[in-house]
């Protein structure tokens, strides 16, 4: 086996994978390290320190942690100091370090705060792990939030009480907190002082984020999103996981009120089979999420809707699958995203009768990937002619061109006098399946 450097770390590389919420999480333990005195590693350059950020989600996103710790070499054949955070960390804990002898650290979503310490044991020779759940936050912990890119990330409420039945959240990420008020108004002044002009507040169930307001009201995320948006150079809102059973009647009003709310809702349905659905422990059903977009289509007509999807769970049986095609094709999906379902170990579903075939969930993830990619580019070609706002996020690939983002979430380039960070009206005059043309006006 290879040994690892045994001096303090100097320069680093944070790699996430999996969800919104570790790139957040990956931001914040570079912003951690960096305030420690070390250094981000530039691209194609060694790094001392090497934190894989890890998703636990599906086996494959696992499988391939252990993959890339095996990849993990320098240039003079030595291997860095490994950390593994995320999900993976949490759920295989020190077993990591059985199956990979290089990773020397082990850190969960719920203690990177100590990662610098963690970092300074390993480097003089010994393990460290931790994987504890403390109710207490790290965010306190973590420095203030200073340089921003013109789309942030804010973690707003972590964890997951719905115990679906094929998921790992609720054991990865712990119960559901919400993180106080005041820290969030906080945080997101920092992060438009430093350049955010975006800001997706995050959280595995978003939209069962609860607070006290400085008044001491209690208030959902329709109150904190009315409160950052009255920040004028907040020029946009998005929030991201919701769940069905707590889009609340604030939250929905809030769509059609608010300006800076951006028109697009990620509202994960999973399935269009009732019975399915009660096996995953859903608490919804097929028609109880359609009435539910319908009042949220009465609030804000143009609103984008986004979904996932698992295909092959446990005794779906075809025309079980017909159902979520047909519920596809009821809602008119703006994009989504669809799996096969994959057996996590402790989950309820993964010991339930009847599993999938492979092949069998082969061809139904490709019907519903058709269904829903001929639904995309229909959204998107129904918003040729639109004159809307982008966000400009980075420059193109060819001269004069750049990159943003419509309020429906669509890609959008152009090309003309611009800069990062600046709102410009375009008009949509080429769609395609995963990004369109604007015109800047
Ligand atoms: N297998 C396949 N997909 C899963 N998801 C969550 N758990 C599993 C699993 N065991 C999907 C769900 C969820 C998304 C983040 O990942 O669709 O909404
Ligand atoms: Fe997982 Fe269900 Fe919680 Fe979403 S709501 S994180 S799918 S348990």
């Amino acid at each position: 086996m290879s040994s690892t450097v045994n001096t303090s770390p100097k320069t680093f590389r944070v790699k996430s994978f999996g969800c919104q919420m570790n790139v957040y999480d990956g931001e914040r333990m570079a912003e951690l390290l960096a305030a420690e005195g070390m250094s981000a590693a530039g691209e194609g350059d060694d790094a001392d320190l090497v934190v894989l950020n890890t998703c636990h989600i599906r086996e494959k996103a696992t499988e391939k942690v252990y993959s890339d710790i095996g990849r993990l070499r320098r240039k003079d054949g030595s291997a860095p100091l490994i950390a593994v955070a995320g999900c993976v960390a949490q759920a295989e804990g020190e077993e990591i370090m059985t199956r990979a002898p290089s990773v020397k650290v082990v850190v969960g979503p719920q203690s990177y705060h100590r990662l610098p310490e963690m970092v300074a044991e390993a480097a003089s020779g010994k393990r460290a792990t931790e994987t504890d759940m403390p109710a207490e936050a790290k965010f306190a912990a973590l420095p203030k939030r200073r340089k921003s890119a013109p789309t942030a990330f804010l973690t707003v409420q972590e964890g997951c009480d719905k115990f679906c039945t094929y998921c790992v959240v609720p054991y990865t990420r712990g119960a559901e907190i919400s993180r106080p008020f005041a820290d969030l108004v906080e945080e997101a002044k920092l992060l438009v002082a430093g350049g955010a002009r975006e800001i997706t507040l995050l959280g595995q169930n978003v939209n069962a984020w609860q607070g006290e307001d400085d008044k001491g009201r209690s208030i959902g995320l329709d109150g904190l999103a009315r409160t950052l948006a009255a920040d004028p150079d907040l020029k946009r809102i998005r929030y991201t996981t919701s769940h069905p059973n707590d889009m609340t009647d604030g939250l929905i009003a809030a769509h059609g009120e608010l300006e800076k709310l951006m028109p697009f809702l990620h509202l994960p349905v999973q399935a269009g089979s009732d019975r399915v659905l009660k096996a995953m422990n859903r608490s919804h059903t097929a028609d109880s999420y359609l009435k539910l977009l319908d009042r949220i289509r009465a609030a804000r007509p143009d609103i984008a809707l986004s979904g996932d999807f698992i295909v092959g769970f446990p005794g779906e049986t075809d025309a079980e699958f017909e159902a979520t095609l047909r519920l596809v094709d009821a809602v008119g999906y703006a994009q989504a995203f669809s799996f096969k379902y994959s057996p996590r170990p402790g989950t309820p579903a993964a010991t339930m009768p009847d599993h999938v075939p492979a092949p069998v969930m082969d061809e139904r993830l490709q019907r519903l990937q058709a269904a829903l990619n001929r639904d995309q580019l229909a959204f998107n070609q129904a918003s040729l002619g639109k004159t809307c706002q982008v966000l400009v996020e980075r420059r193109g690939k060819h001269p004069g061109q750049w990159l943003g983002k419509s309020p429906w979430l669509q890609s959008v380039h152009f090309v003309g006098e611009s800069e990062i960070g600046q709102m410009v009206t375009v008009k949509l005059v080429e769609a395609g399946p995963n990004s369109l043309a604007g015109q800047l006006i």
